[in-house]
């Protein structure tokens, strides 16, 4: 059991109150660390410390390639560490440790990416008339207020820094109050890795307080944030008294299609894939699988066949495929799902709590891999993100059906197309209103490429050169090239 403190301006403060939190691991119920719990005091004098570091200090005279070198010493840390944070993780988070070492490779890479990138931003010259040499500039945004989920804490975490710091900007980062250790732990080579106070300033605490204090600061220029589209429009709502940036990448419903001409053994793979990886606790979790008619009841069997053998238990067991969900909070909103989809859709699969579980796992907060069939797509189990285990299976006829159904949702962050056409395909690609779409796949995010929602699963785009885009403004400079005055006041 470990006691953390905030990072702030470079050294470790507790919470002006003295308050802290519990941090449970989720498998056991034991508390296994306490942080802070913060309020708008500590927010305050995080918030103070990247504003100075942002406007004087040496941070604002760092180039762009010893910020790249801080990122790779970020990201060569995190390498050499990796099995013991992928560990962190899995006690913290639940997930299986398998799962835990790729985010860890993931987050390494994150660093490793951006710190490429800063190298790279570039500026343009425009055409305008006359005498004149115009310049576009591109320039940090500033303080950033990131704000992070439980669900990828250190993916998220790196997510979020590395392109910040890869701009120039300096950031105030809340971690989720459940899973703040990894990044805590982070933080320790923060200074090795030659980040000056206060560019990175991490405060624990609440949603509501701490989180809430730093989305109405008038010293944060902008506000990342990944999380529930309830959060997602408070913030746009508190942001808007200060005009801060705002990007939100918040949930979904996504689609996971399947098409008759699909390689068999793939989809079934890619169905339990798309929505029991993480314990279906992913934005992007496949949680409606639509299948043609032809082959429902094959591929349903099959799916439901093959989900049987999923193996829940503690994540630090080596044989786990799914560990416990993050917090009770998390456990009783999915078990009410259950009770709302027995009454809905056919419960072929699953349906409450596992029933043999290890003596030391007994308490903790486990789900049975759960599928729903015949599932009609107005259904609340189609319509409501559950961010758990549960699958929604729906039937579909033919391409312009299953297009239908897909968009027919108030989200769009992801879908997936599973055929051996590839013209089916990229019909389907170009119709369906999602940020990501996967062909014969679902899941993969790479970090060179974009990510983000549509519609109500947000904006703005993490990842790849869309990612450190969202951390810089454009200065527009015109220069006139005349050395005479100019004309109409004389
Ligand atoms: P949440 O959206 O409440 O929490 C995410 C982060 O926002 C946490 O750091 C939290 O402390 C912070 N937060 C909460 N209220 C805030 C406020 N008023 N102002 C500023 N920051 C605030 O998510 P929660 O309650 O943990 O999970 C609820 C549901 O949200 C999940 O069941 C799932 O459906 C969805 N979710 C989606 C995620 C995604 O990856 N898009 C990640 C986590 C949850
Ligand atoms: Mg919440």
């Amino acid at each position: 059991m470990q006691t953390y403190r905030n990072f702030i301006d470079g050294a470790w403060t507790d919470a002006a109150s003295g308050r802290t939190l519990d941090v449970l691991n989720p498998a056991t119920l034991e508390v296994i660390a306490r942080v802070p719990d913060s309020g708008p005091e500590d927010v305050d004098r995080a918030v103070r410390a990247a504003r100075r570091a942002f406007d004087a200090g040496d941070w604002p005279q760092t180039s762009a390639r010893e910020r790249g070198r801080i990122l790779f010493r970020l990201s060569e840390y995190l390498g050499k560490n990796a099995a013991r944070f992928a560990e962190i993780e899995t006690l913290n988070n639940g997930k299986p440790l398998a799962e835990a070492r790729e985010d860890l490779s993931d987050a390494a890479f994150c660093f490793e990416y951006y710190g490429g990138l800063a190298t790279k931003v570039r500026g343009d010259v425009l055409p305008v008339p006359g005498n004149v040499m115009s310049l576009a500039l591109r320039e940090p945004v500033g303080v950033a207020g990131q704000i992070i989920p439980w669900n990828y804490p250190l993916m998220m975490a790196a997510q979020k820094l590395a392109p910040a710091i890869a701009a120039g900007c300096t950031s105030v980062l809340k971690p989720a109050e459940q899973t703040p250790i990894s990044v805590l732990e982070l933080a320790g080579a923060f200074e090795e890795a030659g980040l000056p106070p206060g560019v990175v300033n991490i405060v624990n605490g609440a949603g509501e307080t701490a989180g809430a204090a730093i989305v109405v600061h008038p010293e944060v220029d902008k506000i990342a944030f990944t999380g529930s589209c309830e959060v997602g429009k408070i913030i746009m709502r508190e942001a808007s008294a200060t005009l801060k940036r705002v990007s939100l990448e918040l949930g979904g419903k996504s689609p996971n299609i399947f098409f008759a001409d699909a390689e068999f053994e793939a989809a079934i793979e890619g169905a339990l894939f798309g929505v029991f990886l993480n314990q279906g606790e992913i934005c992007s979790a496949g949680s409606r699988v639509l299948v043609q008619r032809s082959i429902y009841s094959r591929l349903l069997d099959a799916v439901v066949e093959k989900a049987k053998k999923i193996k829940v238990g503690p994540g630090l067991s080596p044989e786990t495929k799914m560990g416990p969900l993050v917090s009770q909070e998390q456990y009783d909103k999915v078990l009410s799902y259950l009770e709302v989809g027995k009454k809905e859709a056919r419960l072929v699969l699953g349906g409450g709590r596992p029933k043999h579980l290890p003596k030391e796992a007994e308490k903790g907060f486990f789900v049975e891999p759960t599928i729903f069939c015949d599932v009609d797509n107005s259904a609340r189990i189609a319509r409501e993100e559950i961010f758990g285990p549960v699958m929604a299976v729906i039937p579909f006829d033919d391409e312009e059906d299953a297009c239908r159904i897909a968009n027919d949702t108030p989200f769009g962050l992801a879908a997936a197309v599973w055929t051996r056409d590839i013209f089916k395909a990229l019909r389907a690609v170009k119709r369906l209103r999602a940020g990501v779409v996967w062909v014969n796949h679902m899941q993969p995010a790479p970090v060179e490429a974009p990510w983000g929602g549509y519609k109500q699963s947000g904006f703005g785009r993490e990842l790849g050169p869309h990612g450190l885009d969202e951390y810089l403004e454009v200065k527009q400079v015109y220069i006139n090239l005349n050395d005479r005055p100019i004309g109409w006041y004389r």
